[in-house]
């Protein structure tokens, strides 16, 4: 049974371990593991082959110490380390076949820390079970790693945010509410690891690459109007949220940050890994995000650096909202004049297809066609943030298409029907950014409408040279294979 670690002086808990992808180098695999202890004690280092790795403490909070391992590894035979008296193989072996879970939107906006657990973690359950039937090589999270909405609640500062915000808060309150989130991010975090023992299992042995969203920092971040982004509360919330995610997220800090990040000061936390023929891209659009852009100067920088990288034959490019998408315009544009539905305005502000970010969005896809038709890499996008099952394509100039999977979320429960349907009915006006290349909204493999509202996962799989999906939906089941590319 689980113990508060702020009230227990006498029972030490301990969690972990947590892998993380760090970076691939020189054929070598870098990885960190984190593990989570209640006391003063450090474990054993971790081992792994001949080598002995010791922990280090990266930041204490809300009765938890976080430790970090930083360990080397093969990238080509699978890879077994030990730690806290156990042993766990890491299914590597990134030069052949790779089998890759994705998930996104794990928790919910409200009273996600009180759900039933064995409901909230239900597609977790799953996810484990498939991977002890067949280990999943990486573990990506899409985005909304936790919900942290309600970490502004309770504080006197932030208890109203977003709606108002205290425009010149004394600087030792505000460093009291510094405090009093960061205990709150740390909570969640916890909480998550603690109750979730599905995803620990899957974690200790399947490295997880993140990418966050909004909700790991709060709704809408980035949407919200500057009075409240750029208010001294908003910018504390921004660097708490960031803290946490580069702790919980990424087994990092400020300081050391691993290589596979573009930007070392942590302005933009995108990244990008090279395995054999397959590039991972996960450019961040939230930290640098405005109501009037989704990327700034450091962003797009990445961007242009991964176009001039040397060709791939696959890139499997993380965008934690949707790139590809139905036309929005026309629901945002009965928006502004149906004052009930304001409320979701920043929630259209969020997506690639808003009005707000057109020419940014069809500078991404030109981007993506180029890469695409200069170095002959197939591209796969794949997002969550909907809390729907989705998939849409892309001409990508000559033959090529570029692939949009939608799987979201892992623990948000969905919309209604209703929702998913007018989605649907949105496709029928279709899209099309780019001169030539319509945009088209598919149906996931087996379904008959084109948004599936059920909670789902999704594993991408590399046989050969052919790529593939499979979604997990809750209640329908896994789809049959669609087929991305190769033969
Ligand atoms: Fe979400």
């Amino acid at each position: 049974m689980a113990t508060d670690p702020d009230t227990s002086s006498t029972t030490s808990r301990i969690l972990g371990p947590i892998l993380f992808l760090d970076d691939v180098r020189d054929a070598a695999l870098h990885l960190s593991a984190l593990v989570f202890v209640t006391d003063t004690t450090n474990p054993d280092p971790l081992i792994c082959g001949e080598g002995r790795y010791p922990f280090v403490e990266i930041a204490a909070d809300a009765g938890w110490r976080v430790l970090r391992a930083r360990f080397e590894a093969a990238m080509s035979a699978p890879v077994t380390y030990s730690v806290l008296g156990q042993s766990h193989t890491i299914r590597t072996g990134y030069d052949g076949d790779l089998n890759i879970a994705f998930a996104s939107c794990n928790g919910e906006e409200n009273g996600d820390l009180d759900r039933d657990p064995d409901e909230r973690n239900a597609m977790w359950a799953r996810l484990r079970d498939d991977h002890r039937n067949n280990p999943f090589h990486l573990l990506l999270h899409g985005g909304d790693q936790i919900y942290a909405d309600e970490v502004t609640l309770g504080h006197p500062l932030s208890e109203d945010w977003p709606e108002s915000v205290p425009k010149d808060p004394e600087r030792a309150d505000l460093r009291e509410l510094r405090a009093h989130l960061r205990r709150g991010f740390f909570e969640r975090y916890m909480k998550f690891f603690d109750t979730c023992p599905a995803f620990m299992e899957l974690a200790a042995s399947v490295p997880s690459l993140c990418q966050w969203d909004d909700h790991d920092i709060c709704d809408g971040w980035g949407s919200l109007p500057r009075s409240r982004t750029y208010s001294p509360v908003g910018q504390t919330l921004y660097e708490v949220a960031r803290e946490a995610t580069l702790i919980f997220q990424h087994a990092c800090t400020l300081d050391d940050m691993p290589g596979r990040f573009h930007d070392k000061t942590g302005l933009s936390l995108g990244w990008w890994i090279d395995l054999p023929d397959l590039r991972l891209v996960a450019p961040d659009l939230r930290g640098e995000r405005t109501r009037r852009q989704v990327m700034g100067d450091v962003g797009w920088a990445m961007m242009e650096a991964v176009a001039a990288l040397p060709p791939t034959r696959q890139i499997l490019f993380i965008s934690s909202v949707p790139l590809l998408g139905p036309r929005l315009s026309v629901l945002e544009a009965a928006m502004v004049v149906t004052p009930k539905m304001q409320e979701y305005e920043d929630d259209l502000r969020d997506q690639w297809q808003s009005r707000a970010h057109r020419t940014e969005w069809r500078r991404m896809l030109q981007l993506l066609t180029d890469i695409a038709v200069d170095t002959g890499a197939r591209i796969t996008a794949v997002s969550g943030e909907i809390h729907l099952a989705a998939r849409a394509t892309m001409p990508l100039g000559g033959q090529d298409t570029l692939h949009q999977l939608i799987a979201s979320g892992v623990a948000h429960r969905p919309p209604p029907q209703a929702w998913a349907k007018v989605l649907g009915s949105l496709a029928a006006f279709g899209e099309g950014p780019l001169d030539g290349a319509p945009i088209t909204i598919e149906r996931l493999p087996g379904q008959s409408g084109r948004y599936v509202a059920e909670r789902n996962t999704l594993a991408i799989t590399r046989t050969d040279d052919a790529w593939h999906a499979v979604w997990d939906l809750e209640d329908s089941g896994k789809t049959e294979p669609l087929a991305l590319a190769g033969q």
